[in-house]
């Protein structure tokens, strides 16, 4: 199949083009670097810098016609979004909509779009299904909810296709310290340096921690399956700060001895996501325990 990656110098993007060039898919890369890296594509397709909110992009795909594309690109940072909100909706909203249009003219089949777990805010029960109310509580949250809109809106007066992925926090290999799970990412860095590390409050915040090779899994699943189906990635396990530093501890063989500071204002609760109804479309089951992706993690930090 002749697939579009947006996002595909990015962490999950990149596991994605890995993933799809593997199974024997045609993959065309396009991101404008912004945030990933070239380097993340260790040359196996070339890449396409555009920007997906610019008209070149829509050029792009009009010369490709792609049967899929996954849309992954975005502005990832919360505290970015808070800080430029308009910003974030260029690229998070009206991005959103530049692919959904190109997609659109140029007969593309189906968009696989990327939502967050962030746009359910503080939900009533947890863990929140895939039909979770919607409660934005940051400009990231709200563009991605738009974003949301905007692909269900496609289907009903296009009949684009689409599957809406809703990641959880996902951890793995070419992780940054900016995206949702950026806390492994510093963690790891800071323990394998000998460097001291801070747990927020008691520590008892949580989060729902998914292995990236298990979500670009649920990507190349939805390739033929999840047709209009929205979906949640991840585990419905709650991990709290602290004990997600003591696991990145005993990987990193480090003293598990954080220090503390007081809760940060807006940091949510408690989160965990509930990826049924919508995985079983798929055939989608997390396979990989947090302690295994931990150690494949903290391993590729050290090789580094
Ligand atoms: N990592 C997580 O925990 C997580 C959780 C929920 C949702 N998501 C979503 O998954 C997607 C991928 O996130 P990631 O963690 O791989 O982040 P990432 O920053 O590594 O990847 C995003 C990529 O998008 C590119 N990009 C940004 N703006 C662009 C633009 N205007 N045009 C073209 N490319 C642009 C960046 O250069 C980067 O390579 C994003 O949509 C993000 O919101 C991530």
């Amino acid at each position: 199949m002749r697939i579009l990656i947006t996002g595909a110098a990015g962490f999950i993007g990149s596991h994605l083009v890995d993933r799809l060039l593997d199974d024997g898919h045609e993959v065309i890369a396009a991101d404008d670097v912004s945030g990933g890296s070239e380097a993340n594509l260790g040359g196996r397709t070339a890449l396409h810098r555009v920007d997906v909110a610019a008209p070149e992009f829509a050029d792009l795909v009009a010369a490709e016609a792609p049967e899929v594309i996954c849309h992954l690109a975005a502005q990832v940072s919360v505290r970015a979004s808070v800080e430029d909100p308009l910003r974030d909706g260029q690229v998070n909203v009206l991005g959103t909509v530049n692919v959904l249009e190109a997609a659109h003219r140029a007969g593309t089949r189906k968009v696989i779009s990327t939502s967050s777990c962030a746009v359910y805010g503080v939900p009533d029960a947890l863990p929140v299904g895939p039909d979770g109310p919607l409660r934005a509580a940051s400009p990231y949250a709200a563009s991605k909810a738009a974003g949301e809109a905007y692909v269900r809106m496609y289907a009903e007066l296009h009949g684009l296709d689409y599957t809406i992925m809703v990641p959880g926090n996902v951890y793995g290999p070419r992780q940054t310290p900016e995206g949702e799970a950026g806390v492994i990412s510093i963690f790891t860095a800071a323990l394998l340096e000998g460097k001291p590390t801070i747990v927020y409050g008691d520590g008892s915040n949580t989060r729902d921690y998914i292995y990236v090779a298990d979500v670009v899994d649920a990507y190349a699943r939805a390739l033929t399956a999840g047709s209009r189906a929205r979906v949640n990635l991840g585990t419905g396990v709650q991990t709290s700060d602290r004990l997600l530093h003591t696991l990145i501890a005993e990987a990193a063989g480090a003293p598990d001895a954080p220090g503390t500071a007081p809760f940060r204002l807006g940091d949510l609760p408690a989160m965990a996501l509930d990826p049924a109804p919508g995985a079983e479309v798929l055939g989608w089951t997390p396979k990989t325990p947090l302690s295994d992706g931990l150690r494949a993690t903290v391993e590729w930090a050290r090789s580094r």
